[in-house]
């Protein structure tokens, strides 16, 4: 593994740096306290290729690779956790259409996915009883005389109310993961509606909602890859969509361990910055190694994705540490800031709120241990 970005990799950092800098990063306070989806902010990130970062150019992406979008990710984050949620689940979603689509589904969905015609994608996996468990789903998809019916309900569905398109799971045949197939449903298909959104701690610039399926009928062509084949899709979709999480997780820890910095140097009290106390010094040493460690995690998980090798467990190993770093980390820099900490004159107490959801969505930091465990005993 080269430490050394290439050329493309740096643009791609460079780029979303100055956009999240100059546009991403001034707003976030107030798209948090307003509770504001970001539609303009995701646009110019659709108009500079960061929406599809690892999709193919011919699809309308930036084929830069899943280093490029690891790290773009970051530096998204580290200005806005809630439009870094939205455009990881998006470049997902443009993935796995890209991945696993037919010709027509490919030419259909991403290229609106990459542009920004389309705000953003949804993944509508997890219901109100199967979340850490989707096998155990209840959404059914039967077939009609031209395709498909789809009944059921849909929980936590990020960007839900905004979404172009939706990969929805539901179940085609018998009980358990086999029984499961995934489908693209438009946004606005009469029968899918999205419910009051989720009142959350944080990301609340974000948008997840509940998504009723009411006899929500899709033609034959709706189905994304083969029957039966939708538990596979979607755990193939997670493992990349994990390093998304973790880099999101990075990118907040790094906005949190830069404020502390800044903080420390400032802040006197007894006659000095309270960064020459060691018991501070020890809180940013602490946050800074686990912050890098992270970093390298995330970034081997996305280097293996890019070679084409296996990686669940490196992009799990990488969430589960990253997340709960970030969580971690922010907390320490509330401390460090004292009562500052706890006002939202300052952003450490976002910083905490965002970070919190890292250790729960795209499978909580239990699932990812099982997912490690399995890989190192099989
Ligand atoms: N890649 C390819 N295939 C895989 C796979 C992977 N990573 N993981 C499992 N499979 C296959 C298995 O090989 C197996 O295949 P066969 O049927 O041919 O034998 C099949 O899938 C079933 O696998 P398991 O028996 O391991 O399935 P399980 O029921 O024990 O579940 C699990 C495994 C890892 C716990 C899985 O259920 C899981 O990841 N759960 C968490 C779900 C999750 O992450 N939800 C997040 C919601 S989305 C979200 O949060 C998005 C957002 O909006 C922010």
């Amino acid at each position: 593994m080269d430490l050394e970005l290439t050329e493309t990799q740096a643009l791609v950092v460079r780029t979303a740096r100055e956009y999240a800098e100059r546009v991403i990063r001034p707003a976030a306070a107030d798209l948090d306290r307003e509770e504001r989806f970001p539609r303009e902010i995701l646009q110019g990130l659709a108009e500079l290729g960061l929406m599809g970062v690892n999709v193919p150019s011919a699809l309308g992406g930036a084929e830069a690779g899943v280093v490029a979008y690891a790290l773009a990710m970051m530096e998204v984050a580290r200005a806005c956790a809630s439009t870094a949620v939205t455009m990881s689940v998006t470049n997902m979603v443009a993935e796995v259409i890209s991945r696993f689509g037919t010709e027509e589904q490919r030419a259909r969905y991403v290229p609106r996915l990459c542009s920004g015609e389309y705000a953003a994608g949804s993944f509508a996996l997890s219901e109100p009883e199967a979340g850490s468990d989707p096998g155990s789903m209840r959404t059914v998809a039967e077939r009609t005389e031209d395709g498909w019916v789809l009944r059921g309900q849909k929980q936590w569905i990020t960007s839900g109310a905004y979404a172009g398109v939706f990969v929805v799971w539901a179940r085609t045949g018998g009980p358990g993961t086999r029984g499961l197939s995934a489908f693209l449903v438009e946004g606005g298909t009469e029968g899918l509606r999205a419910g009051k959104p989720e009142d959350k701690l944080g990301l609340r610039a974000s948008n997840t909602v509940p998504i009723t399926l009411d006899d929500c009928r899709v033609p034959a062509d709706a189905l994304l890859g083969s029957e039966g084949e939708g538990f596979k899709i979607a755990m193939m979709a997670l493992d990349g969509g994990r390093i998304g999480i973790a880099s999101q997780a990075i990118g907040i820890s790094t906005a949190s361990l830069e404020a502390g910095v800044d903080y420390a140097r400032q802040r006197k009290q007894f006659g000095h910055a309270i960064g020459d106390y060691q018991a501070i010094q020890w809180m940013i040493a602490d946050s800074r190694t686990e912050l890098d460690a992270a970093r390298m995690l995330a970034l081997r998980a996305a280097y293996l994705k890019e070679s084409g090798a296996v990686f669940s467990a490196e992009a799990a190993m990488a969430k589960v540490y990253a997340s709960e770093a970030a969580v971690r980390i922010t907390n320490r820099m509330v401390q460090l800031h004292g009562g500052y900490g706890y006002v939202r004159d300052f952003p450490a107490e976002r910083h905490l709120r965002d970070a919190r959801v890292t250790t729960i969505y795209e499978g909580t930091s239990e699932i990812q241990r099982i997912v490690i465990a399995r890989h190192a005993l099989r």
